[in-house]
This record gives structure tokens, C-alpha cells and sequence, in this order.
């Protein structure tokens, strides 16, 4: 009885912890095991003005590195545009500790808030951890739509 409400309590969290989503590669391929978007029940992911959107990346580290920074762009129509995060420190309350070596499985999380003023449209997003010697140690794009 204990391990079934144990199971139970740990199933119930681990979807509140996000949906594994479809993603396109845009660096080395194969360096990310999963990505987790919550909210996102089905894709493209649906993303409601005022909600805090999370993203957790498990991926292979390809490079040493002693820091790392978030980059997050907007594609539209094959324009691509640089969008703020709140926490772009790749190091700083994101999962990962640094330095990180080459070859380790780490995980990666941040939050991003939907701001009111961003326009309700389908776009692509596409998420790049950069490190300090400008090397991607992930890059990777999906679909969402702002609502
Ligand atoms: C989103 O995150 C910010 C910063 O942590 C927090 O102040 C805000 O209340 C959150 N909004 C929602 C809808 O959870």
C-alpha cells in the first residue's frame, strides 16, 4: 500500500513536471536525451499570456565549460529574433553546477514568462545553451502558439 502511494505521488509529480515534446536538433544531433515543456498537453505547445512556461533539457555535455548562457529567439517566417529571459545564466538556479566537463549527462531547467505584449501568433522557438568559448552544448526548436 505504501509503494502504491508512493508510485502514485511520484507519477502525479513527474506530470506536473512537464510533457516530453517533439523537438528538431540544431546542433551535434543525439546530444539531447529529452526535452519537457509544461505547460504542454499536446504540440504544437500552447502558451496563455500571463503563465510562466518551463523547459527541461537532459542533454550530453559535448565541451568543458566554465559558464554557460541561455539564448532564446523567435523564428517567424524565417526571421529569426533574440528574445529576453528573465535568468539567462546557464549556471545560476538552472540545474546545472559549473564547470561542467565533456561527456556528463546534466539537466537543465528555466522558466520563461508569456509577457502580455507578446502578439498572439504560432511561432517557432529555438533554445541555445552557449558556452563561454561559443560552443553550443544544446540547441534544439519547436512549434508553440501564443494565445
Ligand atoms: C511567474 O513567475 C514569476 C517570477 O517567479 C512570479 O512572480 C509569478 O507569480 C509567476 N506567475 C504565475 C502565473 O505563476
Amino acid at each position: 500500500m505504501f509503494l502504491v502511494v508512493v508510485s502514485l505521488i511520484f507519477s502525479g509529480m513527474c506530470a506536473c513536471a512537464g510533457e516530453p515534446i517533439m523537438f528538431t536538433s540544431c546542433n551535434v544531433p543525439g546530444t539531447i536525451a529529452s526535452v519537457d515543456v509544461y505547460p504542454c498537453p499536446s504540440q504544437p505547445c500552447i502558451f496563455r499570456h500571463g503563465i510562466n512556461g518551463t523547459v527541461k533539457v537532459t542533454f550530453k555535455t559535448v565541451f568543458p565549460a566554465l559558464s554557460l548562457k541561455t539564448e532564446l529567439y523567435a523564428i517567424l517566417a524565417g526571421v529569426s529574433a533574440s528574445l529576453p529571459l528573465p535568468n539567462p545564466d546557464g549556471c545560476k538556479d538552472s540545474g546545472i553546477t559549473c564547470p561542467i566537463k565533456a561527456g556528463s549527462l546534466v539537466t537543465y531547467h528555466t522558466t520563461v514568462p508569456v509577457l502580455k505584449q507578446y502578439p498572439s501568433l504560432r511561432l517557432v522557438v529555438k533554445w541555445v545553451l552557449r558556452d563561454e568559448n561559443n560552443n553550443m552544448q544544446f540547441c534544439f526548436q519547436f512549434p508553440i502558439e501564443i494565445k
